[in-house]
């Protein structure tokens, strides 16, 4: 049955086809608004009704929060999928049999250099940058190090440039965190899986050898799958629209990286430890950081809590609260923001103000504390959540790319003044 949605301007009826999902999603085409209507535009500030684009990557239930992977759901791959595989499927559309996914990860590990002259540009930055700002600048610089842009229509050259970002941004994110700590800059050992090898490469001491600890790297494989992607978010649709221009993916995932920076997008894991640092400092009342988030006059909010989509649960958390206690308990973590953060947590979700507006603890109200607890610091939460969403962002480009997307161009509604004259500087 094809469904019609009829908009009605001035007495003048005007007819849409809506579209249906494959998991039931009712989407009016507007295609044709402004041409029928002779100009007539819609307006929805942050896109909160409006779908940029179809795509077969990820499927997401705010209502019920449901999370899924090409089909898969979220669960079963965290529990049962690595990080790599994953990435494999999101990027090309199926799991990799053995053999693809061996292929996979040996083109990457053929990749896990960068040209030594990214040294210089890395060593031009202060010590006290911030790492996202070197994540997304070295991201940048890659490009003038392989300057060939990648020709879309051949599979060939796309997945070349996909496996040498997949190889050379966890060197990137490893070295802005050993520049920042003062740290030799270090490759990492093609014997060892991706998140292991990860690991060694910001940890390793020159003077030790670097011992990774399985549950700290099954707990960090969790985190960066549950990153991996999450439909068209703010970091993902800037990386299809910078994409959109038929700027080269390189760039478009520098400027998602940037995107990402944001403490009301992938900022808000740094956010969370730095607010639960600060009710600590105040002497841990968290009532009195509750009433802050409540008070409209107030522009505090819980950092952790809400999200755009999920107005239940975020699965994510739910499986990211479980793999924190883990880490915790195996590495003895004894933590007084804990405290804190599960007397919010319990304050927040008793509260009617939360319950109300359904806000609920997000995947980085936990994050942060596994990435503290592994060592990580503050500062480098959102380069290790660019890390996880890497193969998200990959994915959506390539998919925008291959389905010839018109570049992303809104419109708006001009509410500015209407034509008057110029004046002479004299005269005014
Ligand atoms: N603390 C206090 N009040 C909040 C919060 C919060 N964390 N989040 C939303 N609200 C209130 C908001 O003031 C509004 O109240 P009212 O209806 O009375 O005006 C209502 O809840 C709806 O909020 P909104 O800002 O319209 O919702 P949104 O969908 O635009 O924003 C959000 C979603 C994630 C930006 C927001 O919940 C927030 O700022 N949360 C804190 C930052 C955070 O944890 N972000 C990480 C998101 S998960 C990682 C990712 O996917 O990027």
């Amino acid at each position: 049955m094809s469904r019609i949605a009829t908009i009605e301007i001035d007495g003048k009826k005007y007819e849409f086809p809506v579209i249906e999902g494959t998991e039931n999603e009712l989407a009016i085409d507007i295609k044709t608004l402004r041409a029928v209507t002779g100009g007539v535009t819609t307006i929805d500030p942050g896109y909160k009704n409006t779908g940029s684009c179809e795509s077969a990557i990820t499927f997401l239930n705010g209502e019920e929060g449901i999370l899924r992977y090409r089909g898969y759901s979220i669960e079963e791959l965290a529990e049962k999928a690595d990080f790599l595989e994953v990435a494999y499927l999101l990027i090309f559309g199926e799991l990799p049999t053995k053999e693809e996914l061996e292929k996979f990860h040996s083109d990457i590990k053929s990749h896990a250099i960068v040209d030594e002259d990214i040294k210089k540009i890395l060593d031009g930055f202060p010590k006290a940058a911030h790492p996202m700002g070197v994540l997304s600048s070295l991201t940048s610089a890659l490009v003038a190090f392989n300057p060939t842009s990648v020709n879309v229509d051949s599979e060939e050259e796309m997945y070349n440039a996909i496996v040498r970002i997949l190889g050379k941004f966890p060197v990137l994110t490893a070295w802005a965190y050993r520049k920042q700590a003062g740290l030799p800059l270090d490759y990492g050992d093609n014997s060892l899986g991706y998140v292991e090898n990860f690991m060694k490469m910001m940890f390793k001491k020159p003077t030790e050898e670097y011992k990774c600890n399985p549950v700290v790297v099954d707990s960090l494989d969790k985190l960066l799958i549950l990153h991996a992607d999450h439909e068209q978010n703010c970091s993902t649709s800037t990386v299809r629209i910078v994409g959109s221009s038929n700027a080269g993916l390189f760039v478009s995932l520098s400027a998602g990286i940037n995107a990402l920076w944001g403490p009301l997008h992938g900022g808000a894991n740094q956010a969370v430890i730095e607010m639960l640092e600060a009710i600590k400092e105040d002497g841990g009342d968290t009532k009195k950081y509750m009433s802050k988030a409540k008070d409209k006059s107030d522009p505090f909010r819980l950092m952790g809590f809400g999200h755009r989509v999920y107005k239940n649960f975020d699965p994510r958390a739910k499986i990211i609260k479980v793999s924190a206690d883990k880490v915790l308990h195996e590495l003895g973590v004894e933590d007084p923001i804990l405290d804190i953060a599960k007397g919010l947590e319990k304050e927040a979700l008793e509260d009617t103000y939360f319950v109300d507006r359904k806000l609920y603890p997000n995947v980085d109200f936990y994050s942060g504390i596994i990435y503290r607890a592994l060592g990580i610091p503050t500062d480098m939460f959102t380069p290790m959540f660019a890390l996880g969403r890497l193969p998200g962002w990959i994915a959506q480009w390539r998919e925008m790319r291959l389905r010839k997307e018109p570049i992303g161009r809104p419109r708006q509604v001009y509410i500015g003044e209407t034509y008057r004259s110029f004046k002479k500087v004299e005269d005014r």
